[in-house]
C-alpha cells in the first residue's frame, strides 16, 4: 500500500461498543457487504486511475446511536442506519457518481482545505 492514491477511505462501525449504537448482526451484515461490493467492484484496486478505496472496521466513531454509522473520508459524509442494501446505494451513487444520498446522511464534517 505505499505511495498509492486513496479516492475515499470508509469507516464503519460494525463491531459497536455501545449496544445503543446498533445490533451486532446488522453491522456484521454491513461489513461483509462493504467488503464485498468493494472487491465486486474492483474499488480497491491499487491501479485505479480515481484512486484506491480503503475501508475500516472500527468499534466506535462517537455517535453511538442510529448506526451502523458509515463516515467517508475525504467528504465528512456521515451516515447513519446503513445496511446491506444502503451500503450497495451508498457505494453507487456516492462513491462512483459522487453524489452522497441527502436521506441518510446524519452530519457533514468536512476537511478545511488550506491555501497553500
Ligand atoms: S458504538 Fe457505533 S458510533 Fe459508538
Amino acid at each position: 500500500m505505499k505511495n498509492q492514491i486513496v479516492s475515499h477511505h470508509l469507516l464503519l462501525c460494525a463491531t459497536p461498543r455501545k449496544s445503543s449504537c446498533c445490533d451486532k448482526s446488522t453491522g456484521a451484515s454491513s461489513w461483509k457487504r462493504l467488503k464485498s461490493i468493494l472487491k465486486e467492484l474492483n474499488l480497491e484496486n491499487s491501479k485505479r486511475p480515481e484512486g484506491i478505496v480503503l475501508r475500516s472496521k472500527v468499534d466506535c466513531l462517537r455517535v453511538c446511536k442510529n448506526g451502523p454509522i458509515l463516515l467517508i473520508w475525504p467528504d465528512g459524509i456521515w451516515y447513519g442506519r446503513v445496511s446491506p442494501k444502503r451500503i450497495e446505494a451508498i457505494i453507487y451513487k456516492h462513491i462512483l457518481e459522487g453524489t452522497p444520498i441527502n436521506d441518510w446522511i446524519i452530519n457533514k464534517t468536512p476537511i478545511k482545505q488550506s491555501n497553500t
